[in-house]
């Protein structure tokens, strides 16, 4: 063994992982209620172990009223009724270790819901001792204290009449900024995190963990938007002064523990703002969820706005966080999860080429550096779904976003058009276990209506398919483990003098690696780029059955290994 493979050992348990990320609520309803809970996650845990993961990380799992759900907590310590008891917690931990399953729970320690006794405490009165657990305002002038814009639409603050202030809420209303200034907040989320370590868990999601310091003054954003009232003020709540301070108490009292994996949310981060905070050495948490990537094609109207996704601006946004966190902090790869459309419909093609867009998506994200997660149903290849009406939705932020331009004049079928596109909602709808009503999600009416492409696209289908999106999901992680290379090679761009062709190769110890993924629907002239000196040369994972080598199939993957 020389030094570099002694250090490799040495490596933290999340590096080699892949994680597997389960929105509770749609996973597998067991009581009939039409809401998924803990208990069906008991029950599906060899299926997911089937598929090769080694952690789980669980959307939140808290009491909730349900206004983001789940992302607005009303009891730290009490998990939501709908989803099960305290008990069932215990079992699924104990089940998930007995099965060598690591088991990551969400935090989410920016807000709370208004239904925490916290804050409906804090609201009662000016001078109720809870009351500087928020961040509460007086009026400017006569209007709201900035004009800042809510994350999910109209203004962050709130008028609570009772006590004539305003107060902050980044996302909904119903999700007040927890005051990270006041020490008592904090001195009660060091305690929150504690109560789910001696839980046993392996360790944290820390939901949008970057906006928890703002700028004090609370100065008004410049117009960028002069139709809009309100404007985006990223810059005054993200990476904010103190953010640096609070997390470095966090780590070193509660999360230096290397057994604990710590993955901070961090939107609008770029690969420098990260490796503050993730750097291997000084840094506050192990891997962020960086948005770029996710980002990467809104138009001028932000979010909703019409796309221009190309791959060069992907590849370009992938390399350099490949680059930039190399040898010093480590990344987190998807494509898929709760608040993003399904990739397959984004990127890939949910019709003709599904299966072959499904499974190069996967191969490319999973043969980068960094620790992979999939998202529920994306190993299945499970789509973005088109509901009818605004009626069958459920996310606030569409819901928020459709009120808000219906009044502003915008046409119901113009508005339906960008939340078939982008709308949470297409990632949250019930994961297609069969063939039989609902996917066999639930017996009664699902929370969300299920996807009706649940017939042709579900997990029964997909076992005994060799070819499927499913088994070829389980190789992929597979080759994980018995090639190094992928967790720990160095990574190169692969010149393919296409726009449409995303090649790079990964290095370790004279084992090489070239991973070629075609993102179009057309057959694209290329020769993979092997050296003439390479020994060995064979496809280890690709989607399609025969190798052909003098172009790239619609939406072809392939991955070359051979030795230097
Ligand atoms: C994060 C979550 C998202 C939630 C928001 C507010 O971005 O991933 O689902 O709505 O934070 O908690
Ligand atoms: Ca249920």
């Amino acid at each position: 063994m020389n030094s570099v493979q002694a250090n490799e050992q040495q490596t933290p348990w999340w590096k080699s992982a892949v994680i597997y990320q389960i929105y509770p609520r749609s996973f597998l309803d067991t009581n009939g209620d039409g809401v998924g809970d803990l208990r069906g996650i008991i029950q599906k845990l060899p299926y997911i172990k089937s598929l090769g993961v080694d952690a789980i990380w669980l959307g939140p799992i808290c009491s909730s009223p349900n206004d983001d759900m789940g992302y607005d907590v009303s009891d730290y310590r009490q998990i939501m009724t709908e989803f099960g008891t305290m008990a069932d917690f215990d079992e699924l931990m104990s089940l998930a270790k007995a099965a060598e399953l690591k088991v990551i729970v969400d935090l989410v320690l920016n807000h709370s819901s208004d239904e925490h006794s916290w804050f409906i405490e804090s609201r009662s009165s000016r001078d109720n001792p809870y009351r500087d657990y928020y961040i509460w305002r007086d009026a400017k002038g006569n209007g709201e204290p900035s004009n800042w814009e809510s994350v999910f639409s109209g203004s962050t603050w709130e008028f609570d009449e009772a006590s004539g202030q305003y107060y902050l809420h980044l996302y909904s209303r119903k999700q007040p900024d927890l005051n990270w200034e006041n020490p008592e907040v904090r001195r009660e989320l060091f305690n929150v995190v504690q109560f789910w370590i001696d839980k046993g868990v392996d360790g944290f999601r820390l939901d949008t963990i970057t906006t928890i310091s703002k700028a004090p003054d609370f100065p008004d954003a410049p117009v960028v938007d002069s139709t809009r009232s309100r404007q985006p003020a990223t810059q005054y709540y993200m990476n904010g002064p103190r953010m640096m301070e609070y997390l470095r108490e966090f780590h070193d009292v509660l999360l230096s523990d290397p057994a604990l994996v710590t993955i901070g949310e961090a939107p609008g981060a770029t690969p420098l703002q990260a490796l503050d905070l993730i750097d291997s050495k000084a840094g506050v948490m192990d891997m962020v969820i960086q948005w770029e990537h996710t980002e990467a094609d809104p138009g001028t109207g932000g979010k909703w706005g019409p796309e221009w996704w190309t791959v060069p601006h992907f590849r370009k946004i992938m390399s350099a966080w490949q680059r930039g966190l190399a040898g010093k902090g480590w990344n987190t790869l998807y494509l898929n999860n709760h608040d993003q459309p399904r990739a397959v419909s984004r990127f890939g093609d949910d019709a003709k080429y599904h299966s072959e867009s499904a499974k190069m998506l996967a191969t490319c994200i999973h043969l980068l550096q960094g620790t992979p997660f999939v998202y529920q149903g994306e190993e299945i290849g499970m789509t973005n779904v088109a509901f009818a009406s605004i009626g069958d939705y459920r996310c606030v932020e569409t819901l928020n976003m459709y009120q808000k331009e219906r009044a502003a004049g915008v046409s119901d079928a113009t508005l339906m058009e960008r939340i078939h596109r982008k709308s949470r909602d297409n990632a949250r709808t019930p994961m297609q276990w069969t063939g039989k009503p609902n996917g066999g999600f639930t017996g009664a009416k699902p929370w969300i209506a299920v996807n009706p492409n649940y017939a042709a696209i579900n997990v029964e289908k997909q076992e005994d398919d060799v070819l499927s999106v499913l088994n070829y999901y389980r190789k992929l992680i597979a080759l994980r483990k018995s090639n190094p290379v992928i967790v720990h090679g160095s990574y190169a761009d692969v010149d393919t003098n296409s726009d449409w062709v995303y090649a790079f190769k990964r290095s370790r110890d004279g084992t090489e690696l070239l991973c070629i993924n075609n993102f179009s629907a057309n057959d694209i002239p290329f020769r993979a780029p092997l050296p003439s000196n390479a020994d060995s040369i064979e496809v280890i994972i690709g989607n399609y059955e025969d190798d052909y080598a003098r172009s790239v199939r619609p939406f072809e993957t392939r991955v070359y290994r051979y030795r230097t």
